[in-house]
């Protein structure tokens, strides 16, 4: 038996529901296949930890959680109690930054049972490879002067090592898929970072001559993926680009409640740690409506990064087959309740397939 140590941040809002909804279902995997084993270690870390105590996390956190084999977070941001900007950097980017995670990997695919808003989707599937580590989110800037003269300035950040690393991860994932890397660029009105951004694209295209490489400005990739989001294999962007992709993918999907991410450690000096591309939903939070299949493909990630592909793969087809019943949460057009949704998906791992 397998025994894996992960620390559990469900963190805020709808993440309280949706993490320990993907814990059952994980558990309940876990007990019908036998073979592995989650030894789970909650920790109360979010904006309500912040307001009590001052900080997101302890000094000490990382430390702490060094010792774990992964990172379980939900969703941080209490944006009505705490600035997100000092929620986000006090918790979900400190640990992706100090944990090097330095790529995040999103996947996108039309699945069936979802209704895309897209009037033709043909079958699209789609994996993002976001550089996780510098680019447009830099501490590097400031603020000067108050009022009407005042002056805001933040720097991008862009290594060659960074670029290289995202593109080479992008370029070997492609290797195993169709084939065809598209970049996201943005060279023709950012005049230093993004020229850098597709002379080391080229760079690495070369070393890998059998993979189709193009690259789109950002605007135009925009336009293209909604009008043909068949046309994309792996896409690889900055940071800022591709958060904003993968909302957008998510979308094609047909919600943003449905999709995963993975941020990874690429030495394995450190935990990965595997969160949902959605935030922490304060408009539906505490409804118990939340879409938990974000959360749980999420935890197939996990699983895959394990090299758990089979339950994996169990994992996500129950999914599918939850969905194909039509036991689905208000997001995507269902009257499930995440409680619902997650029992569903356990009942179908366990063989029953009652709700
Ligand atoms: P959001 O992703 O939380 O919500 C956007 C919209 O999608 C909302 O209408 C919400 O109800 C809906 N939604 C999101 N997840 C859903 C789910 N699982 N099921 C059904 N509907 C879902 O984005 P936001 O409103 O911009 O951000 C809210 C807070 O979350 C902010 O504090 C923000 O900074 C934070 N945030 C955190 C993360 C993270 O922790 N990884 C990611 C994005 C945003
Ligand atoms: C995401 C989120 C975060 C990001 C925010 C909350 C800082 O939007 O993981 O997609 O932009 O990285
Ligand atoms: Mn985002």
């Amino acid at each position: 038996m397998k025994n894996l140590k992960v620390a559990v941040i469900p963190g805020d809002g709808i993440g309280k529901e949706v993490v320990p909804a993907a814990i059952h279902v994980l558990d309940t995997l876990c007990r019908v296949r036998g073979g592995l084993k989650f030894q789970w270690t909650w920790l109360p870390w979010s904006c309500d930890y912040y307001l009590e105590h001052g900080e997101m996390m302890p000094d000490d956190g990382l430390a702490f959680l060094k010792k774990f084999d992964a990172v379980f977070l939900g969703s941080v941001g209490d944006p009505a109690k705490v600035p997100d900007h000092l929620s986000l950097w006090g918790l979900l980017i400190n640990i992706r930054r100090g944990f090097e995670q330095t790529l995040n990997i999103r996947p996108a695919k039309y699945l069936d049972g979802i209704a895309s808003p897209l009037a033709h989707p043909d079958n699209f599937d789609i994996l993002f490879v976001r550089e996780n580590s510098e680019g447009e989110y830099s501490e590097i800037g400031g603020r000067i002067f108050r009022g009407d003269n005042e002056i805001a300035i933040q720097n991008a950040v862009f290594s060659r090592r960074a670029i290289k690393r995202a593109m080479r991860y992008a370029f070997k994932a492609a290797e195993s898929r169709k084939g065809h890397v598209t970049s996201a660029t943005k060279s023709n009105g950012i005049t230093y970072t993004m020229p850098f951004w597709d002379e080391v694209f080229h760079e690495v295209a070369a070393e890998f001559p059998d993979v189709r490489a193009d690259q789109f400005h950002i605007d135009a990739l925009s336009a293209k993926l909604v009008m043909h989001p068949e046309f994309f294999d792996v896409i690889v962007a900055s940071n800022l680009f591709g958060d904003i992709l993968t909302d957008l993918g998510a979308a094609l999907m047909g919600s943003i409640g449905i999709a995963p991410s993975a941020n990874i450690n690429m030495a394995g000096e450190f935990p990965s740690m595997f969160e949902p591309v959605h935030g922490s939903a304060p408009d539906i939070a505490g409804k118990n409506l939340a879409n938990p299949i974000g959360q749980i493909w999420t935890a197939k990630m996990m699983l895959d990064h394990f090299g758990a592909f089979e339950m994996g793969k169990l994992l996500l087809d129950a999914v599918q087959h939850t969905l194909e019943k039509g036991i689905k949460t208000p997001d995507i057009g269902g009257r499930n309740t995440t409680d619902e949704v997650a029992k569903a998906i356990q009942d179908e791992l366990s063989g029953q397939h009652e709700l």
